[in-house]
């Protein structure tokens, strides 16, 4: 059987999160993301889906701790940021700088206690990144604020609730896909007994492109490029007729709505009303029923989580970026699973090339 890009091929058993794609329906170890986006912190649905149980109360207290206490990076890493090029993208810098961690930080054996410092340091580095490029100083992590709280905070030096509610929802959302193509890229590093930083730096380089991670950077040009909702109509059946793909929409898996942009979607009304955005979030609805009436295609997590982004004022090039940090748990949790129960994954090729040829010498090609 050949099956182009791997389409609807078991490769791994996982215990992490499940897709419906009819249904459109997302659970983490069985349960509902919708549940845990209402009940539940981002903290929490990292625990429930390394250790596959929620926490008791002083195991979040402690999970929790462990996570705030990896916070801050080691000088080094802050020398290294602030001596690349600003014109780098902050995603190139960031993949850059994460195979360096283990130069500078002490690896912990245990790869859980790794994956926790990876998880926590992250969005230290990203925005330490963002601060530097745009000749900000850099805030260091605040030890009482939750994960998305200190994100925020650490981007912008402040933040209101409703953007640290809207960044850990985006979290949550982001955490875990199955075996989209970072993950799968992730867990066949770690199957040939790679380490944790050499598969976590496979996904981060598989997730940036506009196929996977990138779309949201390229949903806000678009609504940039159309301008107003007048445009909408014209503007999406041209790309439509020319064969374009729209970003922020289709997926391999779901045939319906994504549950995760249908959450997203009630957060970015809301932020773009606050924001005074209305206009942006107006082209982005008529953009998704033409593509409803014509393609019968439907948005994906990229596209509501660009304009609550943008909403926020957060620069373009740190979509991709939170991305990775929402992700970055995902691809510990898949790591971990891997190692567990290893296996290499090495699959076949059919080969489409030449039947067997005579060397031709030198001078007589
Ligand atoms: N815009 C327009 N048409 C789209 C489309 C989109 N965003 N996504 C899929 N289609 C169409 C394709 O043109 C194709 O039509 P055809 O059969 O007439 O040729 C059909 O739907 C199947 O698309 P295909 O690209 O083969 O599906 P896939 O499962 O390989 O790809 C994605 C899934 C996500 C890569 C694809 O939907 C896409 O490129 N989306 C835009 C980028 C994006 O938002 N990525 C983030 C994913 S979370």
């Amino acid at each position: 059987m050949n099956s182009s890009g791997l389409k609807d091929i078991i490769a791994v058993n996982s215990n992490l999160s499940f897709i419906d794609g009819e249904l459109g329906k997302l659970l983490y170890r069985g349960i509902d993301v919708k549940d845990l986006v209402h009940k539940s912190t981002f903290e929490e649905s990292i625990y429930l889906l390394w250790y596959g149980k929620l926490p008791k109360k002083d195991e979040l207290q402690t999970f929790t701790l462990e996570l705030c206490k990896e916070r801050p990076i080691h000088n080094k890493i802050l020398d290294n940021i602030k001596n690349i090029p600003c014109e780098a993208s902050t995603i190139s810098i960031l993949k850059s700088i994460i195979p360096t961690l283990p130069l500078f930080e002490p690896v912990n054996d245990d790869p859980i206690k790794q994956g926790v410092k990876l998880v926590s340091k992250i969005p230290t580095i990203v925005a330490a990144i963002y601060r530097v490029k745009n000749k900000k100083e850099i805030i260091q992590p605040h030890k009482d604020l939750s994960y998305a709280e200190n994100f925020v905070y650490m981007l912008k030096g402040k933040y209101e609730d409703i953007e640290a509610k809207a960044i850990e929802t985006d979290f949550i959302l982001h955490l875990d896909h199955e075996l989209n193509a970072s993950t799968f890229a992730a867990r066949t590093t770690a199957s040939t007994l790679s380490d944790l930083n050499s598969a976590i730096s496979t996904g981060v380089n598989t997730l940036k492109g506009p196929l996977h991670g990138g779309a949201s950077e390229d949903v806000i040009k678009m609504i940039m490029d159309i301008e107003c909702e007048e445009k909408t109509e014209e503007y999406i059946t041209k790309k439509l007729h020319e064969r374009q793909k729209i970003p922020g929409f289709g997926h391999r898996v779901y045939k319906t709505i994504d549950p995760r942009a249908a959450i997203l979607k009630s957060i970015a009304i809301e932020l773009c009303e606050k924001t005074n955005n209305k206009q942006i979030f107006n082209i982005q609805e008529k953009i998704e029923a033409i593509m409803k009436q014509q393609k019968r295609i439907y948005p994906n997590v990229d596209y509501y989580s660009a304009t609550i982004y943008y909403s926020m004022k957060i620069d373009i090039e740190l979509y991709i970026p939170i991305f990775v940090i929402g992700r970055m748990a995902g691809w510990v949790g898949h790591v971990l699973e891997q190692y567990d129960n290893n296996k290499l994954i090495r699959p076949r090729a059919r080969y489409t090339g030449f039947k067997e040829r005579k060397y031709t010498p030198m001078n007589q090609r």
